[in-house]
């Protein structure tokens, strides 16, 4: 174990796979078979590492996915002052900062989207945070006003100074009650940490209710908040005037890369087992799957999916948890590609993500987008070609036409795939499949 974290350890310092290698090609048309186990979820354990840096003691996280949004978080991390050790190939023990700085460098926030979650946590910690506008997928707009009308609420005021958000506190936080127009995932978990060591009590209403929200605010209670009715649209915190450390917790499995396996056994018509799961929360991607005739059995953290003949057009509207979510939408969208009939998506979060249409018509998928909606025509069969990742899920649905296509897929722009899937190659050759990579 302790080689497998050194080995580990030396990945993250030296960036992870190369970018030099930067196509994964992938040979489809077999059906996937075999046992893969869930890693952890990638935007539960970014939550938790931005709320680790308001630990007052050590911090042990486990089911922690080796990817490069990890490794990026854990690079700011490191820049804000924390110490941050591997301790296996999965579990890391983070030091608190004797001191800690609170504008993380640009060209490291500028990496991911989640980095916007270190405002809440830092403003509430120090009064003062200046953070670059994030970057991450281009799958849309992706405003923060949420974050800022939410955070004046608190008596923090929000400036922007040259690209970059500046939030300062005249003193510690307050509670206050906060009504989010929409219920955003970040904006709900940045509004969370901030309340933490608030003074008084802070109400958010129509908060998220993804159960990434409830995975931070556990690992927030862990680190002795005070955060009732996570996984609710009404979450309540009362401030405490700090937090401690936490010698074990465990990142919830990620549903979508859950989802994104049973969405490939679907399309290949395979057999798999799925292991460290949490049911409920793949239950709005089974549900869709099963209508399509998909069969799924649950038992205990384990999903059985199996799919032999022809499967059902489907209607789709991605929308926040408990709805179906934009994250999957891609992938449904490979899949429906080659089922007979008509089906529709309508994408209800993200403008953008309908970028993969183009992509997978390469491949032979009929696809028309008007707008938020896209119709596709179901196909006989897809054929393997070259074909670019737009973003993350695109790069997810992208390896899924390629497991359904002939011939051979090469995927370009594979770092994307990179920044959410652990050891996809390795899960999927264990699952029979014949892909590698390639410069
Ligand atoms: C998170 C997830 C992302 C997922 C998304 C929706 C992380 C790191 N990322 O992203 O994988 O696809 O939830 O489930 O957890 N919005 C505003 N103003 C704001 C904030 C958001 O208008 O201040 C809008 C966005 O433009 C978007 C919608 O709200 O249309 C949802 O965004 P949000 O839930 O905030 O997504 P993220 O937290 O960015």
């Amino acid at each position: 174990m302790a080689g497998r974290g050194i080995a580990t350890a030396f990945a993250y310092e030296t960036g992870g796979p190369a970018l030099t290698m930067d196509k994964l090609i992938i040979c489809g048309g077999k059906p996937l078979r075999g046992r893969v186990r869930i890693s952890g979820a990638k935007n539960a354990a970014l939550a938790v590492l931005c709320a680790s840096v308001m630990a007052g003691d050590k911090v042990v996280l486990e089911n922690v996915p080796d990817i490069s949004d990890v490794r990026d978080m854990i690079d700011i991390i490191r820049h804000v002052g924390s110490e941050v050790t591997w301790l296996s190939e999965s579990s890391i023990q983070i030091n608190p900062p004797p001191r800690l700085i609170a504008d993380p460098p640009c060209h490291l926030v500028k990496k991911l989207r989640a980095s916007n979650l270190f405002l809440g946590p830092l403003l509430s910690r120090f009064g003062f945070a200046k953070i670059s506008l994030p970057g991450g997928c281009n799958i849309g707009v992706r405003p923060m006003d949420l974050h800022f009308k939410g955070l004046a609420c608190m008596g923090v005021n929000i400036s922007m100074e040259g690209g970059y958000a500046v939030g300062r506190a005249p003193s510690r936080l307050k509670g206050a009650r906060i009504y989010l127009d929409f219920p955003s995932v970040g904006a709900t978990e940045n509004l969370m940490m901030a309340a933490c060591l608030a003074v008084g009590q802070t109400v958010l209403e129509n908060a998220a209710k993804e159960p990434e929200i409830v995975d931070l605010a556990n690992f927030l209670n862990c680190l002795g908040a005070k955060v009732r009715g996570a996984g609710t649209d009404i979450i309540k915190i009362d401030g405490v005037p700090e937090l401690k450390g936490c010698l074990r917790y465990s990142v919830i499995p990620d549903r979508i890369e859950a989802g994104t396996f049973l969405v490939a056994a679907a399309a290949t018509r395979g057999s798999l087992v799925l292991e460290n799961i949490i049911p409920p929360h793949v239950e709005p991607i089974c549900a869709k799957l099963r209508e399509a005739g998909v069969e799924i059995v649950e038992n205990g953290d384990t999903l059985q999916v199996r799919a032999d003949g022809p499967l059902q057009p489907l209607d789709i509207k991605t929308m926040p948890y408990p709805g179906f979510p934009t994250d999957m939408q891609s992938q449904m969208m490979a899949l429906l590609s080659t089922v007979e009939g008509v089906s529709m998506i309508i994408e209800n979060i993200f403008e953008n993500r309908f970028q993969i249409a183009d992509e997978l018509k390469r491949m032979g998928v009929r696809i028309k987008v008007e707008g938020r909606m896209a119709v596709i025509e179901g196909v006989p069969e897809l054929y393997g070609t070259q074909v670019k990742a737009t973003d993350l899920r695109a790069g997810a649905a992208l390896v899924v036409a390629g497991l359904m296509a002939q011939g051979r897929t090469g995927i370009s722009n594979a770092h994307f795939i990179d920044r959410g899937y652990h050891r996809l190659e390795e899960k999927l050759q264990s699952l029979g499949v014949e892909v590698y990579r390639s410069h």
